[in-house]
């Protein structure tokens, strides 16, 4: 899978964790930064990671900021993007069954290294069950282009 991963200062060390993982399994990653553990900007690392997933090039994308919060609030203000804030697999796997996210955001002053891996493994390997979480998804995207569903 290629997986477009990005992150603020607070995020470095998690993310640099998730790579080595993510490769070890032989996954693609590419990196959109930051490597600077200076105070920097999440939602610039959010808006690559956004991009690049939109653009079709990457299957998912992964970002980090110190709650998670942040980084996901601002990839979620880009038209077509979904990203589910995880702290657990549970919601990492429903994120993709349910709401169909294409991005998961985690905060790495809330969780450590194998939590991380146990979220990125249910994100990554769960498929998406259409149906009825279809409907919902397009009701969404409906909302995200200025409509109402009232
Ligand atoms: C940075 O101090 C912190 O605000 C950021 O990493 C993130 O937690 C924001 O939501």
């Amino acid at each position: 899978m290629r997986i477009a991963i990005g992150n603020d200062h607070v995020g470095v060390e998690l993310k640099q964790h998730l790579v080595k993982y993510l490769e070890a399994q032989g996954h693609e990653v590419v990196n959109f930064g930051t490597d600077e553990t200076a105070s920097n900007h999440y939602p610039i690392y959010a808006e690559k990671v956004a991009r690049a997933v939109l653009s079709g090039e990457f299957d998912k994308g992964i970002l980090i900021c110190g709650t998670g919060l942040g980084i996901s609030i601002a990839a979620n203000k880009i038209k077509g993007i979904r990203c589910a804030v995880c702290s657990e697999p549970v919601s990492a796997e429903l994120s993709r069954q349910h709401n169909n996210a294409n991005i998961v955001a985690m905060g790495a002053r809330m969780i450590g290294p194998v939590m991380a891996e146990a979220i990125v493994d249910k994100f990554l390997n769960t498929e998406f069950l259409g149906g009825r979480h279809q409907l919902r998804v397009d009701m969404m995207t409906k909302l995200e282009n200025g409509g109402t569903l009232e």
